[in-house]
C-alpha cells in the first residue's frame, strides 16, 4: 500500500537533488518506549485472541489512523488510536496490526533517509524535515514481533483473502478496498479486556497521576501571577500544559481551568477568564505519559486562600459526596452504585442548603431529580488510555457491571450553580465545585491513586492552598 496521505512533492533542480542526498552519517532510529511496552501489548493480542467469538474465523485489521491536515504540510497533533494502542503499544500514524489466530504483522512507513527521494521531498516523512524515523526493522526489535513496510500491506492482505474483521481506525480506501468492515462484536471484547488493567498498566497510571500531581503544584504555584492578569486562567492551563508536554506527551483531554462562575460549565476549556480573590478557582487536569495512558484529577480551591461561607458549604457537601462515592468503590458492588451512594448525599445536602423544591426521596425518585439541575453528568467514568475510556461499552457492560479489580476510574462528583440559575439565591450563584480522584479497584477495596495531591476538608484545603499562594 502506498501512503495513504498525499503530502505535495516538493521539486527542485536536479542539481540541488544531488547535493542534498549525498554526505550523511547514521541516525538512530530506536523507538522510545517504556519498559514493559511490548510484553503487555502482547498478552493484550493473547487475551483478545483467547475471548473474541471464532478467532479464526478472518483477520483482524487494526488500524491506528491518520493525521488531519491543518494546512499544507501542518498536522494537527496525531493522537494513535487507543484500541491500536493497547493492541500494538506503538503510537505511530498509518500504522496497521493485521491479526489471525496464529499470526500478529505489523505494518508502518519506512524511514526516508538520505538517498531516498522523500528524504528532502516529503515533508510528512522525510528525515531532513522531521528527524530520525523508526522504520520497521527497528519496530521489529523493539516490538518482538514481525513488522513490514506499509508498501507490502495490499499484496498480504490479498494473500490472506479475508474475511477481514476491522477495528481502530481504517482509512475509507483501505476499507473499501479490501471490504474491512467495523467488527463491534470484537471492539466491545476489546473494550472489556480494557477495563481491566493488568499491573504494567496500573504502573502507567501511577505515574500518569504523579506527573499530574506535580503539574497541579507548579500550576497553584502560579496563581498569585495568575491574579495580575486579564486571563489568568490562560496562565495556569499554559503553566499545566507546559508540565504535560515536559512531563508526558500532552494532555489527556484539554485542561479546564474555571474560576468565578465558569466552573459551572462542564466544558469550560476556553479558559480565557480572571482569577481573583474571592473566586474559587476548578482545576480539571491529566497528563497522558508516553504510554499514553492519562490521569484525570479535579480540585478546587479558594484563589485568596479562603473559603467564603456559601463556598465552604458547597465544598462540605461536595467532599460528603466523595466520602460517600468511596465507601462503595470496592469489589461486590455495581459500578453505578458510587453514581447513586454520590448523588444520594448531594441531593441531602442541597436539602439542607434549602435549594431543593421538594423532599429528597421525590428528588431521587426518577419522576424527580431536581438535584441533578446542579449536576448533569455521571460521577465517574472508566479512564485509561483515552479520559473516557472504554465509552462505548453498553451500559451492561459498563454502567451496570460489578467493581472488579484492575478496573481504574474516576470519582468526581460536584455541585455547579450558573451565574444566572435564579432557582438559587445569589450566594450561591457562580460556585462550582467538583472533586475528582483516580482510582484503582483491588481484591479488597480501592486505591485513591490521587489521594495525595491535596487533603479534603475545607481547613486543611485553605492551608495547604495558603502554603503556595
Ligand atoms: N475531566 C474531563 C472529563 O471527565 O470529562
Ligand atoms: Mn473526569
Amino acid at each position: 500500500m502506498e501512503a495513504q496521505r498525499r503530502i505535495p512533492k516538493i521539486r527542485e533542480a536536479s542539481g540541488f537533488n544531488a547535493v542534498i542526498s549525498e554526505n550523511w552519517g547514521p541516525l538512530d532510529r530506536t523507538p522510545t518506549l517504556v519498559p514493559g511496552t511490548a510484553e503487555a501489548a502482547q498478552a493484550h493480542r493473547e487475551r483478545f485472541l483467547a475471548a473474541v467469538d471464532r478467532p479464526g474465523d478472518g483477520v483482524f485489521v487494526i488500524g491506528s489512523g491518520l493525521p488531519s491536515v491543518r494546512n499544507d504540510d501542518n498536522d494537527h497533533a496525531f493522537r494513535a488510536s487507543s484500541t491500536f494502542l493497547w493492541f500494538t503499544g506503538m503510537g505511530i500514524d498509518e500504522s496497521f496490526l493485521v491479526l489471525t489466530d496464529t499470526s500478529s504483522t505489523l505494518y508502518t512507513q519506512r524511514p526516508a533517509g538520505p538517498g531516498d527521494p522523500d528524504f528532502f521531498g516529503n515533508a510528512a516523512y522525510g528525515e531532513l524535515w522531521v528527524g530520525a524515523m523508526t522504520g520497521p526493522a527497528d519496530w521489529s526489535a523493539a516490538l518482538g514481533i514481525d513488522v513490514r513496510p506499509l508498501s507490502e500491506l495490499d499484496d498480504d492482505l490479498t494473500t490472506l483473502g479475508g474475511p477481514f474483521r476491522g477495528l481502530g481506525r481504517i482509512p475509507d480506501a483501505l476499507a473499501h478496498r479490501f471490504d474491512i468492515r467495523a467488527d463491534a462484536d470484537a471492539r466491545r471484547v476489546a473494550d472489556r479486556l480494557r477495563q481491566i488493567k493488568d499491573a504494567w498498566e496500573i504502573d502507567q497510571m501511577r505515574a500518569a497521576v504523579s506527573a499530574t500531581v506535580l503539574g497541579f503544584e507548579q500550576t497553584v504555584g502560579q496563581i498569585a501571577t495568575a491574579k495580575t492578569m486579564d486571563r489568568g486562567e490562560r496562565w495556569l492551563q499554559g503553566t499545566f500544559d507546559r508540565a504535560a508536554r515536559t512531563y508526558g506527551v500532552d494532555v489527556g483531554y484539554a485542561t479546564i481551568v474555571a474560576a468565578a462562575g465558569h466552573a459551572a460549565h462542564l466544558h469550560w476549556t476556553r479558559n480565557d477568564g480572571a482569577v481573583r480573590d474571592g473566586d474559587l478557582a476548578l482545576l480539571d487536569m491529566g497528563i497522558e505519559m508516553e504510554s499514553r495512558y492519562t490521569a484525570d484529577v479535579t480540585r478546587t480551591i479558594p484563589v485568596s486562600g479562603t473559603f467564603t461561607d456559601a463556598q465552604r458549604a458547597v465544598y462540605d457537601i461536595v467532599v460528603a459526596s466523595q466520602r460517600a462515592g468511596l465507601a462503595v468503590c470496592t469489589p461486590g458492588h455495581r459500578y453505578s452504585d458510587f453514581h447513586f451512594a454520590s448523588m444520594q448525599v448531594l441531593a441531602e445536602g442541597l436539602d439542607d442548603l434549602g435549594l431543593l423544591p421538594v423532599s429528597v426521596d421525590e428528588a431521587l425518585s426518577a419522576d424527580g431529580q431536581h438535584h441533578r439541575r446542579y449536576i448533569v453528568c455521571g460521577v465517574g467514568h472508566h479512564l485509561g488510555l483515552d479520559v473516557h475510556d472504554c465509552s462505548h461499552s453498553p451500559y451492561e457492560d459498563y454502567q451496570d457491571a460489578m467493581l472488579e479489580p484492575g478496573m481504574v476510574h474516576t470519582l468526581e462528583p460536584g455541585l455547579y450553580f450558573h451565574v444566572n440559575d435564579l432557582s438559587v439565591p445569589p450566594e450561591f450563584r457562580g460556585i462550582g465545585v467538583r472533586i475528582e480522584d483516580d482510582l484503582v479497584i483491588t481484591a479488597d477495596g480501592h486505591e485513591n491513586l490521587s489521594a495525595d495531591l491535596m487533603p479534603f476538608g475545607t481547613d486543611e484545603i485553605e492551608a495547604w492552598t495558603q502554603a503556595r499562594l
